[in-house]
């Protein structure tokens, strides 16, 4: 692998076998893949060969889907702050998803200038809490607290018809009791919705929420069994609604199936601490960096995870990949001018040698595209999707 570094590898094996996990053991829900965790297309259509439609956040995202062969059905447009222009963009490309009150009334007029009637969903910002959270503030959807607002604005729009909801409030949790309360929690207010505003609930979104194990020391991966027990009730409830239920998933089916290759282009002492240095460090992955820099901060006190940049302290592991026996402890850093730039400090590996490469694991999601490539204008890393056939770049 050394001639393609600094790169991404994703694992179309391990993408496929996540997909087909979900589909196996959540029966009875229909999934979106979340482009934003990793819109590389070959990752793309390879999870839309699963069947899985598209959770699209731009309409860039919506017309990604759209080449990948995602059926315009199957495709949901949802993000907060939608202009008049990604709503124009996406129009009957897709299912608008609309975030606010405004954005009822945005759709509403160019329905109206179109002469037709458009079906879309709505996004709500709910009156419970996942877990063990509070209801606070949101910038995310309707906030179902202005029920009298939202029932004027939507008699005020005659060519939208709401059709469908979609509830996300946490990424990443890893407990199936807590997840499986929070679809009930969210099934029963769709059904308030469609009393209290007349709505008729073709589909009921659950949003994302099943986590991944980041660190295998601490973390036990969800289960999707008892999972699926709890979602009997939702099941059962249903029978009456006859609604498509819809999961929506980023880094479940991508987090694992990614790794991020970087050489060693240096290796240094000072004042008794080796440095390995590595082009393309947080320019070319920033996770770690931030994980970094909250460990210097927190200074062994436990810090929640802040998604979608830091989940927790032991969330990749670094790996020096040659057959050395002797290891040493290091500090892997990247090339940038900056001390901040850090893949992981104090970390024992495998004992390397310039040319040697680095690999670090969980760099299927929130990697390449929440990384500022940009940043010094430094080469940008590249991404392969590995097949039975080898490496496909595009
Ligand atoms: C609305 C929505 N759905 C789904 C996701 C995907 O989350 P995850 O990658 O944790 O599955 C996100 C992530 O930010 C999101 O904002």
């Amino acid at each position: 692998m050394k001639e393609y570094a600094p790169c991404y590898i994703y694992s179309k094996k391990m993408i496929d076998e996540a997909c087909e996990e979900l589909k196996r053991e959540l029966p009875g829900f229909d999934f979106l893949y979340s482009i934003k965790a990793n819109p590389f297309e070959p990752v793309v259509r390879t999870i839309a060969s699963h069947g899985f439609g598209a959770d699209a956040a731009s309409w860039r995202e919506v017309e990604e889907s759209l080449a990948c062969g995602i059926a315009k059905e199957d495709i949901y447009f949802s993000c907060p702050g939608k202009s008049a222009m990604d709503l124009r963009n996406a129009w009957d490309k897709c299912v608008l998803v609309a975030d606010s009150l405004h954005e009822l009334t945005l759709i509403q007029k160019m329905a109206a200038e179109r002469d037709t009637t458009v079906s879309i969903g709505l996004r709500v910002h709910p009156q419970y809490a996942m877990g063990s959270g509070t209801v606070s503030a949101s910038k995310f959807g309707v906030d179902l607290e202005q029920m009298d607002e939202l029932k004027k604005t939507l008699a005020e729009c005659p060519n939208v018809r709401i059709n469908g909801m979609h509830v996300h409030l946490r990424s990443q949790v890893l407990d199936a009791e807590t997840i499986g309360q929070y679809y009930e929690d969210t099934m029963k207010t769709a059904v308030q919705l469609m009393q209290e505003c007349g709505i008729a609930m073709e589909f009921i979104n659950f949003g994302s929420g099943i986590g991944t194990v980041y660190d295998h020391v601490k973390e036990e991966p969800v289960d999707l069994a008892a999972l699926r027990e709890k979602t009997a009730v939702l099941m059962e409830m249903n029978k009456e609604l006859n609604a498509r239920l819809i999961i929506e998933t980023g880094r479940f089916v991508v987090c694992h199936a990614g790794r991020y290759l970087t050489p060693v282009v240096d290796k240094k002492t000072s004042h008794g601490t080796t440095y390995l240095i590595v082009p393309n460090g947080m320019n070319g992955f920033l996770r770690p960096a931030i994980a970094a820099l909250i460990a210097n901060v927190a200074k062994g006190q436990p810090v929640p995870g802040m998604e979608p940049l830091f989940t927790n302290d032991n969330e990749f592991e670094v790996h020096v990949l040659n057959d050395a026996v002797e290891k040493e402890t290091v500090n892997v850093v990247g090339s940038l001018c900056t001390a901040l730039d850090v893949i992981r400090n104090n970390v024992e590996v495998n004992k390397s040698e310039i040319g040697d490469l680095v690999e670090i694991t969980n760099a299927g999601s929130y990697a390449f595209p929440l990384s500022p490539q940009l940043f010094s204008s430094h080469s940008i890393p590249a991404q392969y999707l590995e097949t039975e056939e080898g490496l496909v770049r595009e």
